[in-house]
């Protein structure tokens, strides 16, 4: 059931400080600071590249993991939409991994994408949330998220647990090709070990988050800005308020503003910019800069020091806890599943069964 919870969606946003503390402890051993994947049918010092397919919300969590994969193992990634790869019948070099991120393992586009990496001599490794699944079942190997059942069409906890499970691949896939020192895995293993406890942290001010929400249940339109791992947080956070509260939203990578989105801002538009303190900071604050300017409403998400260090003032600004950037794309997950929450509360839409939408989509 729902527990003290109105909401599916709710109760499950709120069980992630618990499910992405027990997908950790499948792989992470806290007192040593390390990773241990599982063993796998194949060796992951010799892979040479690596593609992730999956749709909807896992294609996000896929295109965080291309920022890490890439910046800690030194392999180039590509990410794709399961549609738009089984189609185009891509060319492959065989000895590739590839790796499917579904929540269900049943998802018809992504069950197809497998079937012909499979078939193109690709290594293949499922990352899903049900063990018995078609998707785990055809696969090599699989990795699991430990959400327990989702029930809201929106996904949240999953999500979060598959990027819990990509930023452990992406650690051990560094160690396998000697890319990674110990002092860095240990940095990371300790705030990978914090998160759980950052989540609970921040969850305890879902307040401050349905506050912000009334102000942009009237809008008609809104954008998400974001930078790096970042930006696939802004393109989530744009999906979940459009499925459950219909406002239309879109994602852009922060540095696309000035070709093309731009044009929209006015003061009608809200501005929702992930930035935490990251290398990428100044950049992404600049462009906050530019939507003030043009009189947008930002509402920015950043912690203290970012918030602090903004010249101009947004409209409205929350300080999430500070984290290491390597798992700020986990925590900063979590205000815009709040944020969505909120919207479509205000409205008074359907948050667990929003229109027009399945679970599972197991036809195309
Ligand atoms: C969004 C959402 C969908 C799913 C997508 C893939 O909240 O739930 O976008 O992420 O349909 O589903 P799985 O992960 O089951 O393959």
């Amino acid at each position: 059931g729902k527990g003290q919870h109105r909401h599916f969606m709710l109760k499950e946003i709120f069980e992630q400080p618990e499910v992405i503390g027990g997908t950790l402890n499948t792989m992470l051993n806290p007192a040593e600071r390390t990773i241990t994947l599982p063993s796998l049918p194949f060796d992951l010092g010799v892979v040479n590249r690596v593609r992730i397919i999956a749709c909807g919300t896992s294609f996000y969590a896929g295109s965080v993991a291309k920022y890490w994969i890439e910046k800690l193992a030194r392999l180039p990634v590509e990410v794709d939409i399961a549609s738009e790869f089984r189609y185009r019948e891509p060319p492959m070099e065989p000895g590739g991994l590839a790796i499917f991120i579904s929540q269900s393992g049943e998802t018809a586009d992504t069950l197809a994408a497998l079937r012909y990496c499979r078939a193109h001599g690709q290594h293949t490794l499922a990352l899903v949330n049900v063990p018995e699944s078609t998707i785990s079942r055809e696969a090599e190997a699989t990795l699991l998220t430990l959400a327990g059942p989702e029930i809201g069409v929106a996904s949240t906890k999953a999500f979060t647990t598959q990027l819990v499970v990509l930023a452990c691949l992406a650690v051990g896939m560094a160690r396998s090709r000697g890319a990674i020192s110990g002092e860095t895995e240990a940095e990371i293993c300790q705030a990978l070990a914090e998160v759980p406890a950052r989540v609970a942290e921040f969850l305890r001010r879902d307040d401050e988050i349905r506050l912000m929400a009334q102000g942009i249940s009237e809008a008609r339109d809104v954008l998400y800005l974001g930078r790096g791992a970042s930006f696939p947080i802004a393109l989530e956070g744009a999906l979940k308020l459009k499925e459950i509260s219909y406002i239309h939203a879109e994602g852009y990578a922060a540095g696309e503003l000035k070709h093309g989105p731009i044009a929209l801002i006015d003061d009608s538009v809200p501005v929702i910019v992930i930035c935490p303190t990251d290398e990428l900071y100044e950049k992404t604050a600049s462009n906050v800069q530019e939507v003030v300017a043009r009189g947008g409403r930002v509402v920015f998400f950043s912690d203290q020091e970012g918030v602090d260090r903004l010249a101009s003032p947004p409209f409205a600004a929350m300080a999430l806890p500070a984290v290491n950037p390597f798992v700020a794309p986990i925590l900063y997950a979590i205000p815009v599943q709040l944020l969505a929450y909120h919207v479509a509360i205000a409205k008074g839409t359907d948050v667990d069964q929003p229109r027009n939408l399945a679970k599972s989509v197991t036809v195309e």
